[in-house]
């Protein structure tokens, strides 16, 4: 029995989590959903936005399932994937057939580096009138993500990967980063072609299909897949894992939606894929690609929600997908 962690969090993640664990509870297979919450709701009833109980029901996971917070993400999301350990995080772009796609050959997998950069809270305010933040790279962290994403394009039957950085202005972190992870994909025989962040993202935008895997620092991981997401229709489509070395969180890319928040029209399709993701971790390898082959033939059809176009509702593209299963 593998157990489940479940963390719906606010605005749609209540909506879109609910929805995906009703797919995964379709297959009928060997799994716990264990039930905890946090972020903004939980901080206004308990003042804390993610209590101690549900961080130490981590150990007992073999994988955690989040939607999103609000405006505690920060107080939610780092502290899990620094729970686990999680060293990278991984998110998939792709465009569908049938999706109006502003690019529709994107096919690519941004690997991000989860645990420093300039996430790594250590901001002080100088004065009234000066504020400042210490970006940190390491060795360790950089070889680790490099070790990952060599892995990551063999099992993909490539050979090369793409390192985004800025090493021309950030010479001694980006520059650490940037060796580290060469020397990694050289020891591999991997590939690597490097790329100037910013210059990237102009790129990614006018010839997508020239990428398959990017890995990037931190905040470059965080603004690309973003970017990726509004290459092929929008943040309802992209799921994404943080990998830990002896856990790993699923989650969609986007946040808490206010705008649609509590409509029931959330897109449930990144949660849907970020579970597929889960069910290949725990080794239901199978029953993951027939979810995924699934959801796309859905998304084929045009049976959508409203921010592809579609009339359908939250609940009504998860049934979908059930009757199809
Ligand atoms: P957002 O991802 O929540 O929304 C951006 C835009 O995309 C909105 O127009 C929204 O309606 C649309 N969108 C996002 N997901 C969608 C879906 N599944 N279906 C249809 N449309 C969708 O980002 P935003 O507005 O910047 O942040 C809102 C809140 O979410 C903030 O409080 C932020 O802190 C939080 N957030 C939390 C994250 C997390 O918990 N991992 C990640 C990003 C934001
Ligand atoms: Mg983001």
């Amino acid at each position: 029995m593998k157990k489940i962690l479940v963390i719906p969090g606010d605005g749609i993640g209540l909506e879109v989590v609910p929805a995906a664990v009703e797919v995964i509870e379709a297959l009928g297979l060997k799994i716990e959903f264990i039930d905890a919450n946090a972020g903004d709701g939980v901080k206004k009833k308990t003042g804390d936005a993610l209590p101690i109980e549900v961080l130490e029901m981590v150990e007992d996971s073999d994988a955690i399932l989040f939607g999103a917070a609000g405006e505690s993400a920060a107080d939610v999301i780092l502290p899990l994937r620094r729970e686990i350990d999680s060293f990278v995080n991984v998110r998939p772009a792709k465009a569908y057939p049938g999706v109006n796609a502003l690019q529709p050959n994107t096919d690519l997998v941004i690997l991000r580096e989860n645990s420093e950069g300039v996430y790594t809270g250590i901001e002080s305010r100088v004065s009234e009138e000066m504020a400042t933040l210490t970006r940190v790279i390491t060795k360790t962290a950089s070889s680790r993500l490099a070790e990952y994403a060599c892995e990551y394009v063999k099992d993909q039957g490539l050979d090369k990967f793409t390192i985004a950085h800025k090493d021309n202005v950030m010479r001694i972190t980006d520059g650490l980063f940037r060796k580290t992870v060469e020397s990694v994909a050289s020891g591999n025989g991997v590939k690597t072609e490097s790329a100037i962040m910013d210059a990237l993202a102009m790129l990614m935008v006018m010839y997508p299909e020239k990428y398959q895997v990017i890995v990037c620092p931190n905040l470059a991981g965080d603004v690309l897949s973003d970017l990726a997401a509004g290459l092929v229709g929008g943040l309802g489509l992209l799921p994404s894992s943080n990998i830990g070395p002896n856990c790993a969180l699923f989650e969609p890319v986007h946040g808490t939606a206010p705008d649609i928040a509590g409509k029931g029209v959330a897109n449930p399709i990144a949660t849907i894929l970020s579970t597929c993701m889960m069910l290949e971790y725990i080794g239901y390898g199978e029953e993951a690609a027939r979810v995924r082959l699934i959801s796309e033939q859905t998304l084929s059809e045009g049976k959508t929600t409203p921010d592809l176009g579609g009339k359908e509702n939250t609940r009504g593209v998860a049934a979908e997908i059930i009757s199809k299963l």
